[in-house]
């Protein structure tokens, strides 16, 4: 199956700190791929590069085999749009829009007609059905998110990207979430590609990768120790109550 996405040595610097140092991963449609590391390590930044929000400054990023450096920068904000959906870690949601009018965005810019239809259907899977018209500072965190996401998903994009998409939520918001996530990506039938620290999240998808020191490598997860010597740790059974003595 040819690739959707390919990420051969990416490499990124902010002055004189390396943050990314020779990324490679290729995608394929229909894939999930999760990044888990710590904090700082450059999890953001390669996805933004491979979201093409943000160029490499060495390396090649190719879509649908299509090398973007070769693109102007105008062809390659319109192949984002048409191609790449972005669920960003703190939403950027615009605050002086209502859900439904965020949800389109992402047609607007594109040219496209306003698709209210789209955009309510897309809320409504998302379970905000009821929210159409609230304004984000009107939206719980969680209800935030899903907006976010509902966003992504407006120009049916090949490619989803989603930063922390369960960053600083409740455990069951965050386990809903996931679910609705991984149905949307069946449904739709788009890679995703997903920096997360949820451990269920990263579990659900096919290939899962720690950024270590500037580089992507298969995460390995640490096996749970058998509980072998359980048995021979049992309490010993309770000692029966002293009876009293009859007529104490
Ligand atoms: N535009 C920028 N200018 C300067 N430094 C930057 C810039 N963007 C990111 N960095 C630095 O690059 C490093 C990696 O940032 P990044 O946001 O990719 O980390 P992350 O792995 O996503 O972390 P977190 O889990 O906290 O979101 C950080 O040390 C950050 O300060
Ligand atoms: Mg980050």
């Amino acid at each position: 199956m040819a690739n959707l996405l390919e990420l051969h040595n990416i490499h990124r610097h902010f002055g004189s700190t390396v943050i990314l140092k020779g990324v490679n991963l290729t995608l394929q449609a229909g894939e999930a791929v999760a990044i888990i590391g710590p904090s700082g390590s450059g999890k953001s930044t390669l996805l933004q590069v491979a979201g093409l929000l943000d160029v490499p400054d060495a390396g090649q990023v190719l879509l649908n085999g299509q090398n973007v450096a070769a693109l102007t920068d105008d062809a390659r904000a319109g192949l984002r749009n048409k191609t790449c959906g972005f669920v960003y870690q703190f939403h950027h949601l615009l605050r002086e829009f209502t859900a439904l009018e965020n949800v389109q965005l992402p047609a607007a810019i594109g040219g496209s007609k306003p698709n209210h239809a789209r955009a309510q259907q897309l809320l409504e899977a998302v379970g905000l059905g009821h929210r159409l018209h609230h304004l984000p500072n009107q939206l719980s965190g969680g209800e935030q998110q899903r907006v976010a996401i509902a966003r992504a998903l407006m120009n049916q994009p090949q490619l989803l990207l989603a930063d922390e998409p369960t960053g600083n939520l409740d455990p069951a918001t965050a386990e809903a979430v996931t679910d609705l996530l991984f149905t949307l990506i069946a449904q739709e039938r788009m890679a995703a590609l997903l920096v997360t620290h949820n451990q269920q999240l990263a579990a659900r998808c096919q290939h899962v990768f720690t950024m270590q020191e500037g580089c992507l490598v298969p995460y390995k997860p640490v096996r749970p120790v058998k509980p072998t010597a359980a048995k021979n740790l049992r309490k010993a059974p309770p000692k029966k109550p002293a009876r009293k003595p009859a007529g104490a």
